[in-house]
């Protein structure tokens, strides 16, 4: 154990001890609310019920906060290791090599780096076997190569993108435990270059045309694959995020115009430079490059000769996740995030029905329909529990300002700047908004804020569902549509939970919500997932120095809220360095899956093999009750 990580257990240990002092029973914490002042008193009638423990959803209890390389649970409950980065697909593939010597094609054939969003799909005749599609979301360079270092060639960036995209596996139950299926026939890697169809009102698109690509049709690859959505019609969608890092400039005094800064392209690419060695990601040569990423690509997992879509009528901007909902008269919602500060929350309803009967009708179901971006009002000066009204504005060309006069010739120049059109019909700049998933048991739709420290700065006021200046917490945000409609041009908001440390301050501005408490506290919530039974599973990308604003709050975790009482309960903490993304359930919710991402990013871990001087690995792991019964129950 390091001195650093000595002086973090004991930080650790300190607030814990204080808390369960403070906060030992609902009486020690209402006089210890008093005593410190009325600000604390609201919060600590919730609290109290909170530690009351009742909850009818929630059937384990909390765990505390952890600091240790390893998958913490609460007791009862076993995990293991369903796929590594570098696992091979295939039969007699190449083996993972920690070395980092391994090849770019090679990667092509393994199990991609730094999963996130994840879906299951089951096989209809077979209740033991299931396909999965894993986003890889991006590579760590210290890891991937023998020198650690930015790519230094060709090969390397190829390497590079072989780690990312999607990897679709096959996975069979046995004895209640689910393997990795290596060999099976559905096994395949969509990495950054794979052959990618452009669907949509964009499609062909000037902008979209590049020389290898002169028709704007048919483009190489899917990168920054962030979280996911799984369509009523059985496919995967997959979401690309941070695609505009990917991209720079030989020519350090381009100028960039009004859409590229917008979407933040910069000529030195400091992180991922792979425009020195690959002239596709140099804007000086191939500036179109930059508008063929930043798209929902959907994938038929079981048909794996398919050729993905890039489907370009939901918009371009960084994007999170797409939840899936479905309208009254039947048609398909998709509600999308735009990860980046200040950036917006969309919605996007399909022309035609979904055809549940004939899943394969619905093959270009996405290609035709309409976008929105939210607009939310002020809401009410309730610290505790913001709530207010908000509505949907149409993204149409030749609506609501969009127009020639705007700088949109036409609808796909709407979409290619998606982000552009919604700054004209006056979209609220959000808290970075990270996934978004829609409740089976009524309907409502919770969104995770991650955090936004330049909220307050200008053109960023706080107020409405992003109420904090220099928000380093974050917030569920929740909205019920007009009529319980998803077609609902309205809605309804509230805040679910504003994250804080309520054993460091005091006010809900950095204490958070009456549902945070010493006990639970976490920062910064990303993922998020529903259960059947209606749980809510909320995981987090925080700051895990376990110090300063975030003392006693541990390393990146995984909660579970009940909805409907607000209560949220630790369930995982996951190991040194890692982000905590990915969720998903087999069908009878005896097992879930959740994606452990880069552990050990700044070092510091060997997840999960432990081996001496080990490299960490990415991996989804799975999580079952040692009774056998559902997780979380
Ligand atoms: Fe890939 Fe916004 O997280
Ligand atoms: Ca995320
Ligand atoms: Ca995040």
């Amino acid at each position: 154990m390091s001195l650093l990580e000595e002086n973090q257990a004991t930080d650790l240990e300190q607030i814990v001890g204080l808390s369960r002092r403070g906060f030992i029973s609902a009486g020690a914490l209402c006089g210890a609310a008093m005593f410190l002042g009325g600000n604390l008193l609201s919060r600590s009638v919730l609290a109290a019920s909170v530690s009351a423990g009742n909850s009818k959803l929630l059937g384990f209890a909390s765990i505390a906060a952890a600091t240790s390389d390893t998958l913490t649970l609460p007791a009862g409950y076993t995990s293991s290791v369903l796929i590594s980065w570098g696992q091979p697909l295939h039969k007699d593939g190449p083996a993972f090599d920690p070395s980092g010597h391994g090849t770019a094609l090679q990667q092509e054939a393994q199990f991609g780096d730094n999963n996130d969003g994840m879906s299951l799909f089951a096989f209809p005749d077979d209740d033991n076997r299931a396909l999965m599609a894993i986003n890889n979301e991006y590579t760590n360079y210290r890891y991937l190569y023998p020198h650690g270092g930015m790519p230094q060639s060709a090969e390397e960036v190829h390497k590079a993108l072989a780690c990312e995209g999607v990897s679709v596996i096959e996975v069979q139950r046995q004895d209640g435990q689910w393997h990795f299926v290596q060999g099976s026939r559905y096994n395949r890697r969509i990495h950054g270059n794979a052959p990618i169809r452009v669907g949509g009102p964009a499609a062909g698109h000037a902008l979209l045309q590049t020389s290898a690509d002169p028709k704007g049709m048919n483009v190489l690859g899917t990168f920054q694959n962030c979280a996911n959505g799984k369509t009523p019609w059985g496919t995967y969608l997959t979401c690309e995020e941070n695609f505009t890092d990917c991209f720079g400039s030989s020519n350090a005094e381009q100028k960039f115009d009004a859409a590229q800064k917008r979407y933040g392209v910069v000529a030195a690419s400091k992180e991922i430079n792979w425009h020195p060695h690959d002239p596709r990601f140099d804007l000086a040569k191939n500036p179109n490059e930059l508008n063929r990423h930043g798209w929902v690509v959907e994938i038929d997992p079981f048909d794996p000769q398919s050729t993905p879509v890039k489907r370009t009528a939901l918009g371009r901007f960084k994007h999170e996740n797409a939840a899936l909902a479905e309208t009254h008269d039947g048609r398909a919602v998709v509600y999308m995030g735009d990860d980046e500060r200040g950036e917006f929350i969309y919605k996007f309803i399909s022309r035609d029905k979904i055809d549940h009967q004939n899943p394969k009708a619905n093959r270009d179901l996405l290609d035709h329909g309409t976008l929105y971006v939210a607009r939310f009002d002020a809401g009410d000066s309730n610290p505790d529990h913001p709530k207010g009204q908000g509505q949907w504005v149409e993204l149409s060309h030749g609506k609501n300002g969009i127009d020639a006069s705007s700088g949109f010739a036409d609808q796909a120049e709407v979409l290619i700047h998606a982000r552009l059109a919604a700054s004209v019909v006056g979209a609220t700049r959000m808290d970075r908004p990270e996934w978004i998933v829609v409740s089976p048991r009524d309907g409502q739709v919770y969104c995770t804020l991650t955090n936004n420290v330049k909220r307050g700065e200008e053109g960023q006021p706080a107020g409405g569902p992003n109420p904090r200046e220099k928000n380093v917490y974050g917030q569920i945000l929740r909205w019920r549509t007009g009529g319980d409609d998803h077609a609902s041009p309205t809605f309804a908001w509230d805040l679910f939970v504003v994250a804080g440390n309520p054993a460091l301050h005091a006010g809900t501005a950095k204490a958070g919500s009456s549902n945070i408490t010493p006990q639970n506290m976490f920062n910064s919530p990303d993922g998020l997932g529903f259960d059947q039974a209606g749980r809510l599973w909320i995981l987090t990308d925080g700051d895990s120095s376990n110090a300063g604003d975030f003392a006693g709050m541990g390393n990146n975790q995984m909660l579970c809220a009940d909805p409907e009482t607000g209560e949220i309960r630790r369930f995982m903490v996951g190991p040194v360095g890692c982000e905590v993304t990915g969720i998903s359930f087999s069908p009878d919710q005896k097992t879930l899956f959740v994606g452990i991402q880069h552990p050990g990013e700044n070092g510091g871990s060997t997840f999960p093999e432990h081996l001496p001087n080990g490299k960490p690995r990415s991996s989804v792991m799975a999580i079952r009750r040692e009774d056998g019964g559902i997780v979380g129950a």
